[in-house]
């Protein structure tokens, strides 16, 4: 059978690069699981914390990340959503898991390069270190293994940012079975089609929770009128017509790939021609009206949610954590014969 595994940092209601890069394929998963198949969903708070929150937003956010999580059609009966706080066999796991990783390997992760800044000197960076860079960053990949293995998940449905933190949990995992035992499959990265949806105020990145410019993502829960007021501002260039050219033309590029992905196609070139002859505004005015209809059926979920009183999301949370408690228990066991410390 298989385990799905995949997780979602609680930073406010996800956007369009967490739906059609993930969360759309959790709910897809969850359609086409056969009977014994397991999927778990985590919200993941412990790795939010490596970088400082106010108590009261993280909260909010949490609740605002579950919600979301059960509005795009994820189901408590059939998948296990859990608070990753609530599972403490992820952080004891991590801890194991730690003293098998390299600190080469994790020190040439993106993720930590970004954080440390490009052509910086060696002893800048020493002292950068020793002041404003955390261990809890550092290890990020290392508890995010443990969240994969712990429920020894054989497929992890992300975006493509995630691959190289997925090599490194395979890497643990072999890690581990040459040293003991062989007690995790190793997981599988599962990419969708769209795997890495870019800013649209700036094609060359992608669009992410961390941009200080709003305007470069939709939120899940954007109004119609955000939508259309962000598409507006949208970056495409100057050439007034329509074509499919990712290299040459990068922002309208994202636009037609952003229309295809809403409604499940790729041919993006095909999707190009259905453009002839729209100059740049109404371009934006499709691809805005095409987001504001797909993600109609989600905000009025999403409010209907939110409307609940707090027991409903804290029962469903409560639920999620018993399961996954369960499902990790039995890797812990394991893994502790296998080292000795029972
Ligand atoms: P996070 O919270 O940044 O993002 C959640 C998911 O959304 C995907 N994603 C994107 N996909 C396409 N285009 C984009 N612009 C885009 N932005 C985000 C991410 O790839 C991810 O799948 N480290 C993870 C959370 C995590 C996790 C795990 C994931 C913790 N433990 C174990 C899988 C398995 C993260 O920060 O995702």
């Amino acid at each position: 059978p298989r385990v799905v595994f995949s997780g979602i940092q609680p930073t406010g209601v996800p956007h369009l690069g967490n739906y059609l890069g993930a969360l759309r394929n959790w709910e897809t998963l969850q359609t086409e699981a056969a009977p014994g198949d397991k999927l778990l969903f985590s919200i993941v708070d412990l790795h939010a914390i490596t970088i400082r929150q106010d108590p009261e937003q993280l909260r909010r956010h949490k609740r605002e990340c579950l919600a979301s999580l059960l509005a795009i059609g994820l189901d408590p009966k059939k998948s296990i959503i859990f608070e990753q706080s609530s599972c403490r066999q992820h952080a004891e796991l991590m801890w194991i898991l730690s003293c098998g990783a390299s600190m080469g390997y994790l020190s040439r992760m993106t993720q930590w390069k970004s954080k440390i800044g490009v052509g910086e000197t060696e002893d800048a960076l020493g002292k950068k270190a020793g002041k404003t860079l955390k261990l809890g960053l550092f290890s990020y990949p290392v508890l995010q293994a443990a969240d994969i293995l712990v429920h020894r998940a054989t497929e992890v449905p992300v975006g493509e940012d995630q691959s190289q933190h997925l090599e490194f949990t395979r890497e643990i995992a072999s890690g581990f079975a040459a040293l003991y035992k062989d007690v995790f499959p190793l997981p599988k990265t599962v990419l969708s089609p769209a795997k890495r949806v870019m800013s649209i105020r700036n094609p060359s990145v992608k669009m992410s929770k961390s941009d200080p410019d709003a305007t470069s993502r939709i939120l899940l829960t954007d109004t119609p009128e955000e939508i259309q007021n962000k598409f507006k501002k949208a970056v495409t260039d100057s050439l007034g017509t329509v074509t499919y050219d990712l290299k040459e033309r990068p922002g309208v590029s994202n636009l037609i790939q952003i229309y295809s992905h809403m409604q499940r196609r790729d041919d993006f070139e095909a999707v190009a021609k259905e453009f002839e002859g729209c100059n740049m505004t109404q371009l934006k005015t499709r691809v805005s009206e095409c987001v504001i209809e797909k993600l109609g059926g989600f905000r009025k979920e999403y409010e209907r949610i939110m409307n609940e009183s707090d027991g409903y999301l804290n029962a469903i949370a409560e639920e999620g954590a018993k399961k996954a408690n369960e499902s990790a228990e039995g890797t812990m066991l394991q893994v502790k014969k296998a080292m000795g410390l029972i």
